[in-house]
């Protein structure tokens, strides 16, 4: 491919005016997306007008002339018709982590009479922390973990499994899992799904409704560009919501917080999921955010998606000296989220040299560099870019530069 090739597909992308609505710095390849979704412009105007006029002039006035009260109802319908819930299923509140405590909790009362958390060795390590933390505080006997490979989940699907806790996309090889079989093959166990879509909301179409899914968690951050440390979303489907009791029983989440009441009495609707005070700017960011998803079609997102890798894996192999990289994502395209991910016993100090030469990736330890494509801002002219400075970065062998190799705090 050359670059005529490249620029026509960027012409023809029904995504490109999106890229507009994005502050992208210029002279960099933002291929980290999946870590950390770039600004939209509108989030920087908007922000000020929350501080200055909400916050700044209009005081505690807001919570109601703002109605900074039902930020998270109605963040949480903003992100619906991106993972395919229906209305009532989704808020946005804390993080994915304390998020994961909640329905873990939730769903192992609704399965009592059993005590697995069935999950992947190769999943997230918050999710298996926060089922760690709950077994230590509910006792073994309540909550156990057991652990599997990603491609034994379904023999594993045993009538002691009270939860199976699943990320749809793997963090480091971007392989997706089968929502719609697994979901149904654990029901049919009498098992409970937790799907957490961190590495899936916003990149590739997601049916919660249609599998029939349970319970969801996902991050605000990533592919829904919240900003850093944005807050998280959960989804708890319409029929558990009046059995499920979740144990973060803060005030928010009571069914009418300003009665004061002394005794709590949990909101019968997806509210129950709260704990305390909504952080309105945080929230008021992913608001904001996620206007730049109107009129998008999922499935426009995921044609572009699978286009982009494939273009950088064509690129790939037309630079030969770029074999010591191993591709660890599946070659399938129909089985991986928005991320290449290969691996290189020096792939922290190749991507650390990509980012000099302004070419954004990340490295997950111990030895894999993650190229993240966003098909809202990412293009086809990026993927050249950053192919052609890979190429220059391995060949020249300037990763192997001392100043590479020190590792940062954060990767
Ligand atoms: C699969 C998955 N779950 C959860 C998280 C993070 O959770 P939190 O936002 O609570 O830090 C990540 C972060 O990258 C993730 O990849």
């Amino acid at each position: 491919m050359n670059l005529d090739e490249i620029r026509a597909l960027d012409k023809t992308d029904p995504l490109a005016d999106k890229r507009l609505e994005f502050d992208l710095p210029k002279d960099v390849v933002y291929l980290d997306g999946n870590s950390l979704g770039a600004l939209p412009r509108a989030v920087k105007t908007h922000l000020s007008q929350v501080l200055c006029q909400q916050w700044g002039n209009d005081l505690i006035k807001s919570w109601n002339d703002h109605q900074w009260i039902d930020l998270p109802v109605k963040v949480g319908e903003k992100i619906a018709p991106i993972i395919g819930a229906a209305s009532g299923q989704v808020i946005c509140c804390d993080s994915t982590s304390v998020n994961l405590f909640k329905l873990l909790c939730s769903a192992l009362t609704l399965n009592s009479d059993r005590n697995v958390v069935l999950s992947t060795e190769d999943n997230f390590p918050t999710d298996l922390y926060m089922v760690q933390g709950v077994s230590d505080l509910l006792g073994e006997d309540l909550c156990h973990l057991q652990l599997v490979d990603e491609k034994d989940i379904q023999q594993n699907l045993t009538e002691s499994v009270a939860v199976l806790l699943l990320t749809q996309v793997n963090f480091r090889t971007g392989k997706s899992l089968d929502m719609a079989k697994l979901t149904q093959l654990a029901h049919d166990k009498g098992i409970l799904v937790i799907w957490d879509l961190a590495h899936s909301a916003g990149a590739l179409p997601v049916e919660l409704d249609q599998c029939e899914a349970d319970f969801a968690v996902g991050c605000g951050y990533k592919y829904l560009n919240g900003g850093p440390g944005a807050p998280a979303f959960l989804y708890v489907a319409t029929r558990h919501q009046e059995f499920v009791k979740q144990p973060l029983s803060g005030w928010m989440g009571h069914t009418n917080p300003f009665a004061f009441d002394t005794h709590y009495q949990a909101s019968s609707n997806i509210n129950q999921f709260q704990c305390g005070t909504p952080s309105v700017i945080a929230m008021s960011a992913l608001d904001v955010a996620l206007d730049v998803w109107r009129n998008v079609d999922m499935l426009t997102i995921q044609t572009k998606s699978v286009a982009l890798s494939q273009v950088f894996l064509r690129l790939m192999q037309q630079h030969q000296p770029l074999d010591d990289l191993t591709l660890c994502s599946p070659v399938d395209a129909k089985q991986r989220g928005s991320q290449l991910a290969f691996s290189h016993n020096d792939a922290y100090a190749i991507c650390q040299a990509l980012i000099e030469k302004g070419v954004i990736a990340d490295f997950r330890a111990p030895n894999m560099i993650r190229f993240g494509f966003t098909p809202l801002y990412t293009s086809f002219e990026d993927v050249w870019r950053a192919i052609n400075t890979l190429r220059d970065v391995v060949e020249s062998k300037l990763y192997q530069a001392q100043r590479f190799k020190v590792a940062a705090k954060v990767t």
